[in-house]
């Protein structure tokens, strides 16, 4: 068969390099791709965001199935539009990925069906909003309400930054139409997991546990980024707290949209907050996690086509996925200046190097191909991610393999895995 993926990141490197590995798969496009996805895949200049032309082009070519990526394609609606021209295509339709792409959507659902997660009010007047600060105290979070390719959240530890927030929000428009309305809720304390289920709309495949990395800087510090790292298994979810995520949390989410009337099929990404063994959800995606689809699809055993196809086709039946018994760990190559102003074009070293290591995978994520050599092309450049017998072999490769690479001012966390370690 032939596979389209749509995307050009780490995420999507890591979903075809999966892909590829599927006796069903003859072919594999990706749009647009990046150079590390076209060792794997023919790339196609289409933009992840011109839906009409992906579906044109998957029609001409008469794709199997399309596998989406990124958030944004999926709340502009290429679902139901490749839908409508009868193609195959694995990710929410347009109403369902409002999951992702409206906070006040997500907190009205997680409500209607008692799913944990933190106290809120959404406002679109500053001034109720302002007073909502001033009644509930610091720390508190405000949220603008639609995608803000993950900067519109403000952890505010005081009042007047909680403040400053709103304004930059609702009267400066910082994030545009996105802020039209805010979401303001309690600040949870915790450690953050990510949780990842494949569905059909219906029956639910629960993938193993993993943790991102937000902070751009080692010990959490510093400002959140898309994600500079991650790991799976994360020992915070426990088997116990696995079954406690899935029948709190991602069950209620399935059955509540079904229920609705805008059944959700694809992956669903769940953040949560674990504090003293017990999860609440900080927010849902509608898509795989970048990073954490680098180390999860890399442990994962089980063909990863079937499942996606039965997804797509509301005919999940498979009860479990296999995985290697081994941990991985991904540590991200940032430009330096990321998550702000940084500089592109700067040729990278080593990348053969690494690949000659075994049990080691550079994925691509912001590289771009200049006069016959690899340079940064963006915020996250590479995820370096390896794999192990336990955590720390996991993260002895890890970082084996970002020693053999460079460029002037590359930047990483040198803590990936720490946290595992630590339990
Ligand atoms: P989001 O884009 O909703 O995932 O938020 C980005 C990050 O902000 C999360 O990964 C958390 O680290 C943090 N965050 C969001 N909401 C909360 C909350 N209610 N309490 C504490 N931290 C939060
Ligand atoms: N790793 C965070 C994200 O994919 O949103």
């Amino acid at each position: 068969m032939k596979v389209l993926v749509v995307g050009g990141g780490g995420r999507e490197h890591a979903l075809i390099y999966k892909i590829a590995q599927s006796p069903l798969v003859e072919k594999i496009y990706c749009a647009p791709g990046n150079p590390g996805i076209a060792e794997l895949a023919e790339c196609v200049h289409i933009g992840a965001e011109e839906i009409e032309t992906l579906r044109d082009f998957a029609k001409a070519e008469q794709i199997d199935l399309t596998v989406v990526g990124p958030e944004v394609p999926l709340t502009m609606g290429i679902v139901d539009l490749f839908q409508a021209a009868g193609l195959e295509i694995f990710g929410p339709n347009r109403v369902a990925a409002q999951i992702e792409g409206s906070k006040g959507f997500s907190k009205d659902l997680m409500a209607r069906y008692n799913i944990p997660t933190a106290a809120y009010r959404s406002f679109t007047e500053h001034a109720a909003a302002v007073a909502y600060i001033k009644e509930q105290g610091a720390p508190i979070v405000v949220k603008a309400d639609g995608l803000a390719a993950g900067k519109g959240v403000i952890v505010a530890m005081d009042e007047a930054q909680a403040i400053a927030a709103v304004d930059d929000i609702m009267l400066d428009k910082v994030f545009g139409s996105a802020g039209a309305s805010v979401v303001i809720e309690e600040f949870m304390e915790g450690e953050e997991a990510s949780f990842f289920a494949f569905t059909d709309g219906r029956n639910i495949l629960p993938l193993a546990s993993s943790q991102d990395h937000k902070r751009v800087n080692d010990n959490d510090e510093g400002p959140n980024t898309g994600g500079m790292g991650a790991y799976s298994p994360a020992p915070v979810v426990t088997a116990e707290l696995h079954d406690e995520i899935v029948a709190t949390v991602v069950k209620p989410t399935i059955d509540g949209m079904a229920a609705d009337g805008c059944p959700y099929s694809g992956i669903l990404y769940v953040g949560l907050m674990i504090k003293n063994g017990k999860p609440r959800v900080v927010e849902y995606n509608a898509r795989f996690g970048d990073p954490e689809a680098q180390p999860l699809l890399m442990r994962m055993k089980s063909d990863i086509v079937p499942v996606l196809q039965a997804c797509a086709r509301g005919e999940l039946q498979q009860d479990a996925i296999e995985w290697y018994d081994k941990s991985a760990v991904c540590v991200v190559l940032a430009s330096g200046g990321y998550p702000a102003a940084f500089v592109k074009g700067l040729p990278i070293s080593g990348l053969a190097a690494a690949a000659e290591i075994e049990d080691l995978m550079v994925f691509h994520a912001g590289t771009a191909l200049k006069d016959g050599q690899i340079v940064n092309n963006g915020g996250r450049v590479l995820g370096v991610t390896g794999l192990g017998d336990s955590v720390q072999a996991a993260i002895d490769k890890a970082y084996a393999g970002v020693a053999q690479i460079d460029w002037p001012q590359v930047h990483f966390r040198k803590d990936i895995g720490a946290r595992a370690l630590n339990r």
